[in-house]
């Protein structure tokens, strides 16, 4: 008999056939995210679950699903499942790095440059049809991106490509991390910056690339706007609860920074009444850096993947929790 397993969301089709040659497969094709309740019901008997970052995976979802052997998640991220709970029940768990890491990368340049020079501002301008003077010198004035520096927080693999990126517009790159990488410093000519505080005092472009971890969460909050320049632009394509967006809020409110690009928010999908959506200095997309087709298909082939071998009984190709194969 074939295990079964449930899919939580439409992935690549490439990766859908490898799980249905092996499996019996249910997915779930509503058009939002699954409900909790729908969750807890369908996984009761499966032996593998792919999940996404909407879905929480914790103690209460694998408490209903005693056969589960494997949990995969299509992402980088893991801050969605409970790690420690499915280490405790032998459970590993599976998620997609370093193939998305370049793509991410670029969108966060995309952002960056996009604030910077004021991008989406000036195609409203132009369909909101303000465009009268053909060639206006102090119209949608914005900032150079080259010769200019940029604070890496997280110089992890996205915040590396980052890095090589900043090296062709000849920024000066500065980074903050709990390790320093002096095995990349050389070829990224990234300085270290010991202290959050003087990374932020320092920066003209501040780029986030850290994972959502108790210690990341909300480490960019009022004290830390207060720090940077008034000219600072923030970009966030890590995750939104590491910034306090209240903070953030009244920090380009106040002038206290010029701008911010993000495309992640505490709670996704922003609600439509969220304050930032009021604001003019910022640009907000929804949870899309990593979204190119070869990207998006080769998470989906890792995801399915690190799946298929989780019900073979198998190391994953990627696990975040190897000890459980240790036991
Ligand atoms: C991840 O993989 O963690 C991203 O947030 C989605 O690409």
């Amino acid at each position: 008999m074939k295990p079964k397993v449930y899919v939580t969301r439409r992935i690549a089709p490439e990766a859908l056939d490898m799980i249905t040659e092996v499996a019996e497969m249910k997915l779930w094709t509503g058009e939002l995210v699954i409900p909790r309740e729908t969750l807890l019901e369908q996984v009761k008997d499966i032996n593998g679950l792919l999940c996404l970052l909407n879905e929480k995976v914790d103690a209460a979802i694998m408490d209903v699903a005693p056969r589960l052997k494997v949990i995969s998640n299509c992402a980088v991220g893991y801050d969605n499942i409970d790690i420690a709970e499915a280490t405790k029940r032998g459970v590993p768990v599976g998620n997609t790095p370093g193939v998305l890491s370049e793509t991410t990368a670029d969108f966060a340049f995309a952002l960056l440059m996009a604030a910077a020079m004021r991008v989406v501002e000036a195609d409203k301008y132009t369909r909101n049809r303000l465009w009268k003077v053909p060639w206006e010198p102090m119209l949608l004035i914005g900032q150079d991106v080259h010769h200019s520096t940029l604070g890496i927080v997280g110089l992890g693999r996205i915040g590396i490509e980052v890095a090589r990126r900043a090296k062709g517009f000849q920024m000066h790159v500065l980074y903050h991390d709990k390790t320093r990488r002096e095995d990349v410093e050389k070829e990224l000519r990234a300085e270290y910056v010991s202290t959050l505080t003087e990374l932020l005092s320092r920066s003209d472009f501040i780029s986030l690339h850290v994972p959502l971890t108790e210690d990341t969460r909300r480490m960019i909050g009022s004290a830390e706007f207060s720090m940077m320049k008034p000219t600072a632009i923030l970009v966030n394509t890590a995750r939104g609860q590491v910034v306090d967006q209240k903070a953030l809020y009244q920090a380009l409110k106040s002038g206290e920074i010029a701008y911010a690009a993000i495309d992640v928010a505490e709670v996704e999908p922003i609600p439509m009444d969220d304050p930032l959506l009021t604001l003019e200095n910022i640009i907000i997309t929804p949870h899309k850096a990593s979204a190119s087709k070869a990207t998006r298909t080769k998470m989906s082939i890792m995801a399915a993947a690190n799946l298929i071998a989780g019900l073979r009984g198998e190391k994953l190709p990627n696990c975040v929790n190897p000890e459980v194969f240790n036991r």
